[in-house]
């Protein structure tokens, strides 16, 4: 658990956030027809050391890529191909991690490339609100089950459903830490959230069956009916009165 109470380590996080910021943006104009997801995965790791941080996810487990690059039905963990093409009408789920100054911020976002469906795009809608309504409750005193029910109830909201495979977790000194933050469950459960405790929030939205298998691969998570499935995560740090975003 990494709880930050003074301003020297706070800064230091931040600073790690903005580049993730500056990441993303860098990239998000990279995401068109006919671009590998693993061109963006080079693109973004020049980029990362560019800003003299480290990609958080090389060699995490023996994970090749610095992004993770999860397109329509994969719901997370694509890892970057030369033969996965991006096309017109897809859903493209982008996930980095970054390391700085010894802190790690973790962040995903899901863009969509050309004309894609109604469904498709109010998918989107929903994760985003997900996220949003999460890092709302993600304030002191609350418990970590808070912020689980509200993003539970967004989805429930749009009739999609919240992946359980998966969970948000905390980060700071490490990628992933305690606590999990999971997208689903009943309020006033968990670890009451202290100020300064760094969660990175991350809602996956599928819009229908819930349930996920893992590709021969070991790490590409795939919907179990092939339907479209959606995240978006940002790291924050737990605030009196809200939240701060530091992604
Ligand atoms: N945001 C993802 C997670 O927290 C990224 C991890 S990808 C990995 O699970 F390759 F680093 F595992
Ligand atoms: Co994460």
């Amino acid at each position: 658990m990494t709880i930050l109470t003074n301003e020297k380590d706070i800064r230091k996080i931040r600073e790690s956030g903005e580049i993730l910021k500056k990441v993303f943006s860098f990239v998000e104009n990279k995401i068109m027809g006919g671009v590998s997801t693993l061109d963006l995965d080079i693109e973004v790791e020049k980029e990362i050391r560019r800003h003299g941080a480290e990609p958080a996810f090389k060699g995490y487990k023996g994970y090749p890529g610095s992004i993770c690059a999860s397109l329509n039905e994969v719901v997370v963990h694509g890892i970057p191909s030369a033969d996965i093409v991006i096309q017109d009408g897809d859903i493209v789920s982008i996930d980095i991690g970054v390391k700085k100054n010894g802190y790690f911020t973790d962040a995903a976002r899901t863009f969509s490339v050309g004309t894609i469906t109604e469904e498709a795009e109010r998918l989107i809608d929903c994760t985003k609100q997900c996220l949003t309504e999460g890092i709302k409750q993600a304030v002191t005193g609350n418990r970590v089950s808070d912020i689980s029910h509200a993003i539970q109830n967004v989805a429930e909201k749009f009739k999609f459903k919240e992946v359980r495979m998966f969970v948000g977790h905390g980060v700071g000194k490490a990628l992933h830490e305690p606590p999990e933050v999971p997208n689903w469950g009943q309020k006033g459960k968990g670890p009451v959230l202290q100020q300064g405790l760094v969660l990175a929030i991350e809602p996956m939205i599928n819009c229908g069956t819930r349930n996920v298998k893992i590709k021969p691969d070991g790490w590409t998570a795939v919907t179990a009916d092939g339907k479209f499935s959606a995240h978006f995560e940002d790291t924050v740090i737990v605030g009196n009165k809200e939240a701060e975003i530091i992604t």
